[in-house]
């Protein structure tokens, strides 16, 4: 592609009224250009715009399609002034139609290459049909899993969220300014939007600045060093501060230590709603916060709009400021090459052969294999056997929607169902599908009881429906819902060993369902081929290699839990259990029911001798340890080797764990393998009372094991 000299991009800037670069700020939904004209006057007017103003309108969220997208950018180019090519953004978060695991899911994969390449699949599908950038990664930090939005995220780790945010960025971009088959990326949400007070949707986050550079903001940079083009903010407060009108966080932070250059666009009305917030007392003090805190783009509110012009006018806000905005919006349209050719990637023919195509479809399946955690397995129930008889019972057998929240363009009738899957299998199996999330007949539960009776097994299929996470899906009751903890409850009379299938959007309040059932098998939303994935993990054609990456609680009071807290002054003592004075609850252990890093296989490994090359090593030095996997079973085993250190002493509370490593290999039948890993001491550094990132001389403790609990551990010394 050729591209426009900056020379030529800072002279088109010049050429724009004030109005046109006020109308590159704004970003309008699709409607405004697929309607016809009559249709949107109302919509028009309702939010005080003309038919000027929208052809001056610098981008569009959320229309896609290649001919929908090349008639609205044909029509708009005919109508703008200097034909100023439209940007077409949208929300793929896990796939455009073919759709991958909900990313908490494909998180569980531990396996970013996997995630880049299912980003490269989306970015694909998106712009073929006419997209341009994607507002993903989601890369918030999670640690309460009442927040709906977690099923977006990639989990409750920094280092992991890191490698992750990277993937996604390298998979959707790729060779950007060479290759019309990508997209641009739009980290968000900037920044610690997943740290809301008690997991409520849009809620106070109150953090410190140390903590939120030592564990939030990692991720975000991850994504800016892999070249991500744009960054999108949060709703929330950060600091008693709007992050939207933060000029701490997007001006100090995120242009002038990050170094980031590209665009900075709002969530949705998020510059409007600062007034709401409190921090500004109308829409014009709003715009000139949000301008001045370094927002260019502005989504679906009109503060910019209406009031920027008066503000200049009156001397309140510099034109240069507004200048600054229109060029890096240009630069961005101008960096995907649409002043080349503003359709870019937009191709019908290709759209046909390449959305939802089979090789799509294979990565989909993949992802969805990888996604899924077995979390209990008592005495091997899994995986069925041939000659068993078994029934599958509940509201997900002939459920379609398995895709979940933030799946815009997948659709639930092309994803085959649980009973599609293994209707086509030989082994006998019942099917009794319920028909309701929430509520049960008495005729259903009779069917289920019935095929109780006859079976070997009782595979019980249940879950969240894809609403009740994502966004605006706070929830302070995160078990199954009631009716299906009934089934499960009432199945429990045969004596039959019962294996619980969950699909979900969050970690779950599973207290309950693992000690009723015999096996337990997290499916997340598993995407376009999820049904399959599932049966063949039951069956034992995959064996489940997944692993969480968010901590599950034993029940809502235990939130936030997760496995990189501090010690407290007061930590439980093993040698001395009935100290009451020590940090803990009365009711329940302080351990979650499945840690970080936790999840199981058909076949197990053990780990073996842990061992240091050197126990004692420099400032400058690396840490080199490797550890021995025993497999004793007679079948492959696929591991996920996690490496943890603990900083025992720092000028700050260093946390009791953290993962700095990990490797997944797979242990033949029989065999031993030696696991080696090394890490430099930098790598070990943290955010200092000062706030500067450095490594202490002091003793680890590096640990090594299949999850966050179960580790092997030896101290060593770093001398400075
Ligand atoms: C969400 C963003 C999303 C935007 C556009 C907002 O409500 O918070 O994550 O990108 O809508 O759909």
């Amino acid at each position: 592609m050729t591209f426009l000299k900056q020379t030529e991009l800072v002279n088109l800037v010049a050429q724009l009224s004030l109005e046109e670069k006020i109308g590159q700020l704004q970003q309008l939904t699709g409607n405004f250009y697929t309607e016809e004209e009559a249709e949107i006057t109302g919509p028009m007017t309702e939010v005080g715009l003309t038919e000027k103003s929208v052809y001056e309108a610098g981008s569009v969220l959320g229309l896609s399609g290649a001919k929908a997208t090349m008639e609205a950018q044909s029509k708009y180019l005919s109508k703008n002034r200097l034909q100023i090519p439209l940007l077409f953004m949208a929300d793929i978060v896990h796939g455009y139609r073919t759709i991958f695991p909900i990313p908490l899911g494909l998180a569980s994969s531990w396996n970013p290459e996997l995630v880049k390449k299912t980003a490269q699949v989306a970015a694909v599908e998106s712009a073929v049909s006419g997209l341009h950038v994607t507002f993903s990664p989601m890369v918030d930090l999670v640690r309460d899993p009442r927040w709906g939005r977690v099923m977006e995220s990639t989990g409750e780790d920094p280092y992991l969220n890191q490698l992750y945010a990277k993937a996604f960025v390298e998979g959707y971009q790729g060779d950007l300014a060479n290759d019309p088959l990508t997209i641009a990326a739009c980290v968000k949400h900037f920044a610690a939007y997943g740290a809301p007070e008690g997991g409520r949707e849009y809620n106070t986050v109150n953090m410190s600045d140390r903590q939120l550079r030592e564990s939030y903001l990692p991720a975000y940079q991850a994504a800016l060093e892999a070249g991500c083009k744009l960054v999108m903010t949060a709703f929330n407060t950060v600091d008693g501060i709007p992050a939207t009108a933060n000029r701490y966080l997007n001006r100090d932070i995120l242009r002038k230590e990050f170094g980031f250059k590209g665009v900075l666009i709002s969530d949705w009305a998020a510059t409007k709603e600062v007034v709401a917030h409190g921090v500004a007392a109308n829409e014009k003090e709003a715009a000139a916060l949000s301008l001045e805190a370094g927002v260019d783009i502005e989504m679906m509110a009109f503060c910019y709009q209406h009031f920027l012009k008066e503000l200049v006018a009156e001397g309140k806000i510099a034109t240069d400021l507004i200048d600054e905005a229109v060029l890096r919006i240009l630069e961005l349209k101008n960096d995907l090459g649409l002043f080349e050719n503003p359709y870019r990637g937009a191709n019908e023919e290709q759209e046909a052969a390449l959305v939802f195509s089979k090789e799509h479809q294979e990565i989909a399946l993949q992802a969805a294999r990888e996604s899924i955690v077995l979390l209990e397995n008592k005495q091997n129930v899994l995986p069925l056997q041939k000659q068993e008889k078994v029934a599958f019972v509940g509201p997900f057998v002939e459920y379609h929607d398995l895709l979940g929240n933030w799946s815009w363009k997948g659709n639930p009738s092309e994803t085959e169902t649980i009973k599609e899957v293994a209707s086509k299998r030989k082994e006998s199996i019942e099917f009794v599908a319920t028909s309701g999330i929430w509520e049960l007949t008495d005729e259903e539960l009779t069917a289920a009881h019935k095929a109780a009776e006859k079976t070997d097994k009782i595979i019980l299929f249940l879950g969240e429906t894809a609403d009740m996470s994502g966004e605006a899906s706070s929830r302070t009751n995160i078990q199954l819902p009631t009716a299906q903890l009934t089934l499960l409850r009432e199945l429990k009379v045969h004596g039959k060993p019962i294996v619980v299938v969950t699909f979900n959007g969050r970690p779950l309040d599973l207290t309950e369902v693992a000690e009723l059932s015999d096996g337990l098998v997290e499916a997340w939303f598993p995407g376009t081929k999820g049904a399959q994935a599932v049966t063949e993990i039951l069956f034992g054609e995959t064996a489940p290699t997944g692993r969480l990456t968010m901590s599950f609680p034993r029940n809502v009071g235990q939130i936030p839990v997760y496995y990189n807290h501090f010690n407290t002054g007061r930590p439980i003592d093993a040698n001395d259990a009935d100290n009451k004075y020590v940090s803990k609850y009365l009711d329940v252990s302080n351990e979650p029911l499945y840690p970080f890093g936790y999840g199981l296989s058909y076949d197990k490994v053990s780990y073996q001798d842990l061992v240091i090359q050197e126990e004692t090593i420099g400032l400058d030095g690396k840490i080199s340890a490797s550890v021995t996997l025993q497999n004793n079973s007679n079948q492959p085993v696929t591991e996920t080797v996690q490496w943890y250190v603990r900083d025992i002493v720092g000028e700050v509370v260093r946390p009791m764990k953290e993962l700095k490593g990990f490797e997944t290999c797979v242990v033949p039948a029989g065999e031993s393998k030696l696991v080696t890993w090394e890490i430099s001491v930098e790598e070990l550094a943290y955010i200092h009372v000062n706030l500067e990132k450095k490594a202490d001389a002091g003793e680890f403790v590096v640990m090594v094991g299949s999850n966050s609990s179960e580790v092997l551990a030896k101290t060593i010394t770093v001398k400075n």
